[in-house]
């Protein structure tokens, strides 16, 4: 007899719930997400305790709801697979022991996943919806690209770039970029990399997080400075791109993010209204964060790809949605060179990339699977 079709995988190591249902090959049937943006907007940053607490409140109505509309039963689960680490303790615990319980009650292995091994295996997944496809540079151009074609599936409404059936070759470089975590890594198969370069200070998600909060334009910061970024002049305020020096080791965002305070600071005390800056100065502000950011990101990457040989970049997590990040992707690829990044909806935080990746680790078995505990920092190689 086969094995139930799908793994059920739940996320909870920052301020999203997450639950998804996720095929052997990789196909998505379900990715639900509930967000706690506006439960932490107020703070102008996640507050963990209020975020474990929402938690609690959420995980499990979530699953039950993604089940009865999808009109999934127990029997259809193979596996629960969970986030394990890294991420904030507290939210961990509630994913893991709700995974722990379920698995107990259900019978069902569980399956402990990395939660960045996790961001990179986004884009080898089939997306929920059909229109949703990532994004494949190559030589410069755009491709929808969806990991493996099933013939079941037609594009609704045409899609905005010429649809192709790829996937990335391993071994491969990544880029995680979110509001934890800035590393580069070399990627030998799913869920098997080795760190080579990390973040010395702030991650980037966390830089375009306080640079919104110095500008007070919003929380999630990303989202807000990306809007805003293309609307400016880059040139207006030149930030000076850091770690730029070819020997200079790994990435970091918190000098940079402190240049933006301090020509905040400057920019306010020559106004009368110091509250807030003219909407122009803080759109210029936000492209001159915005380049110097991604050049940093984009050229380590590029310089590690062509190091290594690779045909395969793949940029992956939360800042991945960055449209400036896409944009400047296209220009600078060298020849040869596959750019990938997953659809929006597998960037930030999900379940879909955990329980798509749990297909690939062995699961854990009896009095393993009970003594599970999560880990704020579980290292990645
Ligand atoms: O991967 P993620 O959902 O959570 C972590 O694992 O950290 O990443 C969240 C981060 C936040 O810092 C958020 O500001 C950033 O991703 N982000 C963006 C964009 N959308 C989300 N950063 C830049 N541009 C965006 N469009
Ligand atoms: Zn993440």
């Amino acid at each position: 007899m086969s094995s139930p079709p799908y793994i059920l995988g739940i996320e909870s190591s920052c301020d999203e719930t997450a639950c998804a249902l996720v095929d052997r090959q990789g196909a998505v049937k379900v990715n639900a997400v509930a967000s706690q943006v506006d439960l932490h907007a107020r703070f102008g940053g996640v507050v963990p305790e209020v975020a474990a607490r929402r938690h609690i409140e959420t995980c499990l109505p979530l699953i039950t709801e993604a089940l009865r509309e999808s009109q999934t039963d127990w029997s259809e689960i193979s596996a629960i697979a969970v986030t394990q680490g890294p991420g904030l303790i507290g939210c961990l615990l509630i994913g893991v022991e709700t995974a722990k319980a379920l698995a107990w009650r259900h019978d069902k292995p569980l399956i402990a996943v990395h939660h960045l091994q996790a961001h990179l295996h986004a884009p080898f997944l089939r997306p929920e919806k059909p229109e949703q496809t990532h994004l494949l540079i190559e030589d410069g151009k755009d491709f929808s690209a969806i990991p493996f074609d099933d013939g079941e599936r037609e594009f609704a409404g045409g899609a905005p770039a010429p649809r192709r059936i790829a996937r990335p070759e391993f071994p491969h470089v990544g880029l995680i970029v979110s509001g934890g975590h800035t590393s580069l890594v070399w990627v030998e198969s799913p869920g098997k990399c080795a760190t080579l370069a990390s973040t010395r200070d702030d991650a980037v998600g966390e830089a375009y997080d306080k640079v919104a909060r110095i500008l007070g334009i919003g929380f999630p910061g990303g989202p807000a400075v990306d809007q805003r970024a293309p609307l400016g002049n880059p040139n207006h305020f030149l930030f000076k791109t850091p770690m730029s020096h070819p020997d200079a080791d790994g990435f970091s965002f918190s000098g940079l993010k402190s240049a933006v305070a301090r020509r905040v600071e400057e920019l306010k005390s020559g106004i009368p209204n110091p509250q807030s800056l003219p909407e122009g100065t803080i759109r210029d502000l936000c492209a001159g964060f915005q380049a110097a950011a991604i050049e940093a990101l984009l050229s380590k990457s590029l310089t590690a790809a062509e190091e290594r040989d690779t045909n395969d970049l793949l940029i992956v997590g939360g800042v991945a949605s960055n449209r400036g990040l896409r944009r400047s992707a296209r220009k600078i690829g060298p020849r040869g060179l596959r750019v990938w990044f997953p659809h929006f909806s597998l960037c930030t935080d999900n379940a879909a990339m955990i329980a798509g990746l749990a297909w690939h680790i062995k699961p854990l078995s009896g009095d393993e699977a009970l003594n599970l505990n999560p880990s704020a920092s579980l290292p990645l190689d």
